[in-house]
């Protein structure tokens, strides 16, 4: 790489590394530079921008990222088998590794059409009530896929609808609306009133980083009441235990998990069939015989040590610097982010607390573009499934780092909570509720505006 903008890309390195020129050094407080991950940041720009470990990572973690790396990106097998500490598939499942959704540890994407496998999207079920419950037959999750011998649950056929619509200054746009349906049910009917949220699997970098911003922020952000007046509340995600105790809920669409290794749980569980330490049963309901007797793996299929390398692996994946710094346009496009109120939620700094268990990832100045808080996002992006103290129209503000990578790390551009929108520029004309004002300032921009912004946000 040459010119202006690898000049002060190594600058910006250099000030965590070996020191930087007075005169070009970067104000590692303003949220234009370059380490989006503070001193976890690497510098890569390939298909494997997602992939690295945290650049300030001890040689023990380094050692057991790598040994967790491959149990989220080797093919889980069937057991029993003689593949042991791989044997554990299913029985029923969703996808075969992490990587399968969080390919190369970016995004899922909805298939491009019927012949295409479903990975990268997830359907959770709940029937209403007060409170919700997972769906009597189903579950909490669709499972499209099972061992030979386990009937599938269903095969979800995916459709949408193209209609255009128009800025103010005559440009024209096209949205997507997706609609969804379920084939081929293993089990009998579902439940009449069963509520469906689908979700794409989002990238994973800067994990760790996010766990690890103090709950004392978090609600320092919250305006539950709107009291400044700017039409954009937020509030905290908890998630409650049976003791009675609560943590904030950082992680999913939803904000539905408190840490990376609660969600890595979970994902061994509901996605790929794999039982651990945290979720010792397999995944099947009542109605779902043949799953309950099926053989597993191991109790747990996945041993603890092995785990818990997951764990360091998911919470320890480094955010990718910058790019463009010098850029005028996403300079300019920087500004009007600021002014179009898109800030207010998605908060470009914030610093993590202390760590313990990882020192690397304290006290780091981040630049996230996130609150990790549940807006209210309007009536065309809910899905009118509640989930704990989330509606079913509030979303937790998913972080914009990393975003302007999507398309060489995962082909694709494909954008929101289920993957309806095809770039950048859609997921904003998406923005409706506590957000609709910041849309409509979008909007309201002229056409050099808009794509300023936009290359603010692909330079992330
Ligand atoms: C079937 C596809 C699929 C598989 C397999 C899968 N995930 Fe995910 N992942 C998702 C989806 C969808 C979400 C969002 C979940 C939600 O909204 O609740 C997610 C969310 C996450 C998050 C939180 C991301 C964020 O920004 O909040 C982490 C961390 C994560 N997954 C790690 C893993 C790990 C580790 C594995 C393997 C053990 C894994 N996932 C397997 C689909 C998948
Ligand atoms: C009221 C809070 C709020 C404001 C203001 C806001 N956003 Fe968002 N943004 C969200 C939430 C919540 C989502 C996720 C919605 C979903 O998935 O359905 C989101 C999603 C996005 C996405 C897609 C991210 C992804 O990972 O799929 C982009 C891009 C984005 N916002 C950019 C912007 C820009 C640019 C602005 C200003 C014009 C803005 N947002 C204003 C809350 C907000």
């Amino acid at each position: 790489m040459t010119g202006p903008g690898r000049h002060r890309f190594a600058c910006a390195f250099a000030l965590t590394a070996i020191g930087c020129g007075q005169d070009e050094q970067v104000n590692l407080h303003d949220p234009a530079n370059a380490l989006l991950g503070g001193e976890t940041t690497v510098f890569d720009t390939t298909l494997h921008s997602f992939e690295h470990v945290a650049s300030n990572a001890s040689a023990q973690h380094k050692q057991y990222f790598s040994d967790g790396k491959s149990f989220a990106t080797d093919n889980w097998v069937i057991p029993p088998s003689s593949t042991t500490g791989r044997d554990g598939l299913g029985p029923l499942y969703n996808a075969r590794a992490c990587d399968e959704c969080h390919r190369a540890n970016g995004r899922g994407r909805p298939p491009l059409g019927p012949e295409e496998p479903i990975a990268g999207l997830l359907f959770r079920l709940s029937v209403a009530g007060d409170p919700p419950t997972p769906e009597p037959t189903y579950g909490e999750q669709l499972q499209p896929y099972g061992n030979p011998g386990i009937p599938r649950e269903a095969l979800p056929v995916i459709d949408a609808q193209e209609a255009s619509g128009s800025y103010p200054d005559g440009a024209s746009y096209s949205l997507l609306t997706p609609s969804y349906a379920f084939e081929s049910l293993g089990y009998g009917p579902m439940a009449a009133n069963t509520l469906i949220s689908p979700r794409v699997a989002p990238q994973l970098i800067g994990m760790g980083l996010l766990e690890r911003i103090p709950e004392e922020t978090l609600l320092g952000l919250e305006d539950p009441d709107d009291e400044d007046g700017d039409g954009i509340s937020g509030r905290l995600r908890y998630v409650d235990y049976p003791d009675g105790s609560r943590s904030p809920g950082r992680f999913g669409w939803k904000g539905s998990q408190p840490s990376v290794r609660e969600q890595t749980a979970a994902a061994f569980h509901e996605d790929i069939g794999v039982t651990t330490k945290l979720h010792p049963a397999a995944n099947c309901t009542a109605a779902e015989a043949a799953c309950s007797l099926a053989l597993n793996g191991g109790e747990p299929e996945l041993p603890d040590q092995y785990f818990d390398n997951v764990v360091t692996y998911a919470s320890l994946i480094a955010v990718p610097a910058r790019r463009d710094l010098d850029d005028a346009s996403t300079s300019a496009g920087e500004k009007l982010f600021e002014s179009s109120g898109c800030s207010s939620c998605h908060t470009p700094s914030l610093e993590t607390g202390p760590s313990e268990d990882y020192p690397e990832l304290g006290h780091q100045l981040i630049h996230p573009f996130t609150d990790l808080l549940l807006h209210e996002m309007g009536p065309e992006l809910a899905d009118e499934r509640p989930e704990g103290n989330a509606s079913g129209s509030e979303w937790r503000t998913p972080p914009l780092w990393g975003i302007g990578l999507l398309q060489t790390v995962s082909g694709h551009t494909r954008l929101l909570h289920d993957g309806r929108a095809r770039s950048a520029e859609e997921a904003i004309l998406w923005h409706g509720g506590e957000a609709l004002t910041a849309r409509q300032r979008f909007a309201a921009l002229s056409a050099a505006e808009r794509s300023a912004l936009l290359a603010f946000l692909d330079s992330l």
